[in-house]
């Protein structure tokens, strides 16, 4: 069965309620009438085709290796699916993005973690993931860049990652949701994605995050033959296929990425440094500091469980973090720098000080 995620529980309470939210962690939405689009010919079948070729385009794969979905939660199901039988074992990263736990639980999978340590930079550590495989473990879950760090998995640790797991006929799964953000994609194609780095790399992503399209729900699974054709067949079990609108506006915003590249960019300029000044400047804290994307993650070290303080900072303040103790990191808060512009993130730090000093 599939328990409540807790995380996704409490951002719905909170999310989008604040006047300075410092906690989304994705690009804000683009409307339909901004894109500038010509509507699409939402009763043409040959949709479904073309959805598939402008994903393996954008992620410059093979159409073979594509499943369409939406978004990529469900293309995480989906690539579980394709992956895992009941009592099968998932290693996942922690700290870590709760549904990538629930997903596998509520399929009948043993859910197992290694750690991404802060005294290591979160790096994923290849011969920790390798130390904790068992006979029963069929996929290693890792996000890139780390959700809620910020902080990307090198291309190295991700093959070593993938001949860990080829000893024993599993799969890498990456996440790859927030991959694009080191190089935001004017020209449209998204050319490392981790799928190109050994076969058995599963690779799921979306839109959401990058690009403001999140509620267009174009998601995908990319992987090797035998895990294409599981995950047809999971999609065709659960949900016959997606509606033709999906498909249409899908391959239309794909046509997109180029521009609203640019936007995000436009969007981010300058804040990561402003994080990072802030970060600085109070006592005792620490940070992920990525390279790139749109959060990082602080801790507060020796302060316990954040997540009422953080709450009661919501409540009085009007500015609202990530609570990393949904993440497994109850010390710490993902900063996001996505939502705000620089003035406004500015005047939120402003007003989120007051947390490090209780
Ligand atoms: C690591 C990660 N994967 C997947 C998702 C869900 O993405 P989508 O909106 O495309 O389903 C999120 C959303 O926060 C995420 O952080």
């Amino acid at each position: 069965m599939f328990a409540r995620t807790r995380y996704i529980a409490w951002a719905m309470q909170f999310y989008g309620k604040v006047p300075y939210d410092l906690a989304t962690s994705g690009i804000p939405y683009v409307t339909w009438s901004e894109l500038g689009l010509p509507a699409p010919d939402v009763d043409d079948p040959g949709a479904f085709a073309a959805l598939r070729s402008a994903i393996a385009r954008y992620n410059d794969v093979s159409p073979a290796e594509v499943v369409p979905a939406l978004g990529t939660s469900q293309a995480i199901f989906l690539a579980y699916a394709a992956m895992l039988s009941p009592g099968d074992e998932l290693l996942v990263e922690t700290p870590g993005y709760e549904p990538l736990t629930r997903a596998a639980e509520g399929l009948g999978v043993t859910v197992r973690t290694f750690e991404r340590r802060a005294d290591e930079g979160y790096r994923v550590a290849p011969e920790r993931v390798a130390a904790a495989m068992g006979p029963r473990t069929r996929a290693i879950v890792v996000t890139s860049l780390h959700n809620p760090t910020g902080v990307r998995v090198g291309d190295d640790a991700i093959r070593e990652l993938a001949s860990v797991a080829e000893a024993r006929g599993a799969h890498v799964l990456v996440d790859e949701v927030y991959a694009p953000f080191d190089a935001l994609p004017e020209d449209g194609v998204f050319r490392t994605s981790a799928r190109k780095l050994a076969p058995n790399v599963v690779a799921v992503s979306s839109l959401t995050k990058c690009y403001g399209l999140g509620m267009y729900r174009v998601g995908w699974v990319l992987g090797p033959e035998e895990i294409v054709e599981r995950a047809e067949a999971a999609a065709i079990a659960t949900f016959g296929h997606a509606p033709l609108a999906h498909a249409s506006y899908g391959s239309a915003v794909l046509g997109a990425v180029g521009p609203l590249s640019s936007r995000a960019k436009a969007l981010l300029a300058g804040k990561r440094e402003i994080a990072e000044r802030w970060v600085a400047s109070l006592p005792g804290a620490r940070w992920s500091a990525p390279e790139d994307g749109l959060f990082g993650l602080v801790t507060l070290p020796g302060r316990g469980d954040l997540l009422s303080s953080i709450e009661a900072r919501a409540r009085e303040a009007g500015v609202l973090v990530g609570a990393g103790t949904f993440f497994g990191a109850p010390e710490s808060f993902r900063l996001s720098w996505a939502s705000c512009d620089a003035a406004r993130f500015a005047e939120g730090l402003r007003l989120l000080a007051p947390l490090a000093s209780r």
